[in-house]
């Protein structure tokens, strides 16, 4: 007992040397963590980013169509414009059975109903083709769509007058 009291260590046996040697590992392993975490969680998500409007916002492509857009929106827009924005999606790649854009020989038979006749089946839908294609464009809107439509592919219908208002 005498020789081991030459050493004033208090570590007497085994397990408590096991102890102290765990504890010198983990005491500076939990300091560390602590204090990396301190560094990284310094910019604090702002609460208010996380709302789901702003994250919604954030996630937002970079482009959308939206349906239906030029309704009341003051100016009529171009027949162009609407194909592009809206008929574009099914007649440019002639999805759903949709007459391509330029396909003369698909559009020929259609192209004799004439444009109230197209309009007539645009206005009430056709096939996929929702009516008033899904939009809530005004009748002139629609029949400048198609006049644009259909003198791409084949025909030679003329854009009626703007109603006047
Ligand atoms: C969801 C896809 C889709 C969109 C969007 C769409 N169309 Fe169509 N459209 C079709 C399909 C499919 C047909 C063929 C319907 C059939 O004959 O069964 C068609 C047919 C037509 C026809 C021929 C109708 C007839 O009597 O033969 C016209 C004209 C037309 N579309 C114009 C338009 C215009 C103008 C727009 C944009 C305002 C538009 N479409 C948007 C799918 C679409």
């Amino acid at each position: 007992m005498s020789e081991h009291d030459e050493h004033s260590s208090f570590i007497k046996t085994p397990q408590q040397l096991i102890t102290v040697v765990l504890l010198a590992f983990v005491v500076p392993i939990i300091g560390i963590v602590m204090l990396v975490q301190l560094v990284v969680n310094r910019p604090q998500a702002d609460p208010a980013a996380l709302s789901p409007e702003a994250v919604a916002a954030r996630l937002q492509p970079a482009g959308k169509v939206e349906f239906g857009a030029a309704a009341g929106a003051g100016a009529a827009k171009s027949g162009e414009q609407i194909v592009q924005e809206v008929c574009a999606a099914c007649h440019q790649t002639g999805v759903a059975n949709a007459p391509k854009t330029g396909d003369k020989a698909a559009w020929a038979p259609r192209l004799k109903l004439g444009l109230n006749g197209l309009l007539q089946s645009v206005i009430k839908g056709k096939g996929a083709m929702a009516p008033r294609a899904g939009t809530g464009l005004s009748d002139q809107e629609l029949a400048a769509a198609i006049v644009s439509i259909a003198n791409q592919s084949g025909g030679s219908l003329k854009e009626p007058a703007a109603p006047k208002k």
